[in-house]
């Protein structure tokens, strides 16, 4: 059962005020002046104030009400307030409850009205307790993975990302092979390098070997090593990555660019730890956990013939997908941040270019994009012209603004229609309760008393 207390120097309109709300099922506390109402609200719980603006039965400024309502918004900044004025004070309440969740309602009161508005004030600051209470439980849980793991400086906001690196961690200490799928530049890298961190051979090599950057014929000696002659070239014999991962980690990029007969040596260095350099007969063992990566899409390579689908079910015993930097859109602006120096700041229209733009480059474009405003920026702020992104065709047609708010009829009919309860009527015209009162004002439409 919600708690209310009233805070009236008035004994009658405590009266009536309290026999009014306990037959609805509330608990109802009073008290008769501001201290004593600053007392009760310190030692009980309660869920919504409803308060006079004056106390004192000599004045009539409304200073002692303006005076209670700061105490109570310094001590309880989320507790919803209703301010019952005369209606000669209607401005300064105005202006008091456009600061939060509060609303006010003039002397004699409508009951109906009183009573809607508590009701919108009790729901209202329902929901603001649950969107705090799931902003700290989102906090906590990234402070758990920050204190449990070594995340290697890597910056994210988006709980997608979130989800990942909980995976990379979790898997991290096992022995097994991972597989990192997702598009070019989304920072696969830094997943990998993440989960070395955390595995059990951290402290061994972590040796990266790109399958993509070298052509086809050099990539099996580049793995396996040579022996001197194995090759045209070949003159002395050559150490392969498998050889200096030995006790690590061996990052093997781009994966999908190794050719078939690399693909089964891998598959049988996976199987067994042994292979062979080039041209030489003889076994070699290694301990190895091998991570890769790729951005392409191996299951229709195994289906046009160009990788091998053993292979592949070794490889990605575990896959982490990591999605695209669009798709966790929270992860943008930290990033873009991280990405400038230390002195420099972001303006709105910067931030607004950086959320809308669809980023097909990731994280990569990103960092060039912003890496470059941050050279070419004459000032400290750097703004949406700075960062030159490329212009997209707009979605949807662009309607005027104006014509997408409404006009002083349909607020006006909104009002009348909910009783004058402001929180009812902004509901049903899609605006929140300030942007009523900011429209209201702008409208002159003004509260009837
Ligand atoms: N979450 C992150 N925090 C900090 N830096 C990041 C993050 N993600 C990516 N980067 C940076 O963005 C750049 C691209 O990331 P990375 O090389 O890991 O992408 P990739 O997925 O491996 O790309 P490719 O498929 O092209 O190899 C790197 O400079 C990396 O440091
Ligand atoms: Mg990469």
């Amino acid at each position: 059962m919600p708690t209310l207390l009233l805070i009236d120097d008035n004994p009658s309109v405590l009266k009536a005020l309290s026999i009014l709300f306990s037959l609805q099922d509330y608990r109802v506390l009073t008290a008769e002046d501001p201290e004593a109402g600053l007392a009760k609200l310190a030692n009980d719980e309660v869920d919504l104030v409803i308060q006079d603006m004056n106390f004192a039965a000599d004045t009539t400024s409304g200073a002692e009400g303006e005076a209670l309502f700061r105490s109570i918004r310094a001590r309880h900044p989320d507790l919803p307030v209703i301010l019952l004025t005369a209606w000669t004070h209607l401005d300064a309440a105005v202006q008091l409850v456009k600061a939060g969740a509060a609303d006010y309602l003039s002397k004699p009161w409508d009951d109906r009205r009183l009573t809607a508005s508590v009701q919108n004030l009790l729901e209202l600051g329902q929901v603001q307790r649950e969107l705090t209470q799931r902003v700290q439980a989102d906090q906590a849980q990234r402070r758990a993975l920050e204190r449990q793991f070594d995340l290697r400086g890597y910056v994210w906001a988006d709980p997608l990302t979130e989800r990942v690196l909980n995976l990379a961690c979790q898997v991290a200490r096992a022995d097994v092979p991972v597989l990192i799928r997702g598009p070019n530049g989304a920072g696969k890298e830094g997943i990998a390098a993440i989960i070395q961190a955390n595995s059990a051979v951290k402290t061994g090599p972590m040796i990266t070997l790109n399958c993509g950057a070298l052509p086809a014929e050099l990539i099996e000696a580049e793995l396996f090593g040579a022996d001197a002659g194995a090759y045209t070239g070949a003159s002395k014999a050559r150490e392969g990555k498998f050889e200096a991962a030995d006790g690590g980690t061996l990052f093997l990029d781009e994966i999908g660019n190794l050719p078939l007969a690399g693909q089964m040596k891998l598959l049988r260095v996976l199987e067994t730890g042994r292979f062979e350099r080039l041209g030489s007969n003889r076994e070699r063992q290694v301990r190895v956990r091998v991570i890769s990566a790729t951005n392409a899409d191996l299951p229709a390579m195994i289906k046009r013939g160009q990788f091998r689908e053993d292979l592949y079910y070794r490889l990605n015993l575990i896959e982490i997908q990591l999605p695209a930097l669009c798709e966790r859109p929270r992860d943008i602006l930290p990033l873009a941040r991280h990405f400038l120096r230390a002195d420099q700041v972001l303006s709105e229209s910067a931030e607004q270019a950086l959320r809308q733009y669809p980023w097909p480059g990731n994280v990569r474009e990103l960092k060039n994009a912003i890496t470059r405003a941050s050279l070419l920026a004459r000032d400290i702020t750097i703004t949406a012209e700075d960062l030159h992104l490329p212009a997209r065709e707009p979605v949807v047609a662009s309607v005027p603004r104006d014509d997408l708010e409404p006009d002083r009829e349909a607020i006006e009919t909104a009002i009348a229609r909910h009783s004058g309860v402001i929180a009812q009527a902004a509901a049903e015209l899609g605006l929140s309760r300030q942007a009523l009162y900011r429209r209201m004002d702008r409208l002159g439409i003004g509260r009837a008393p």
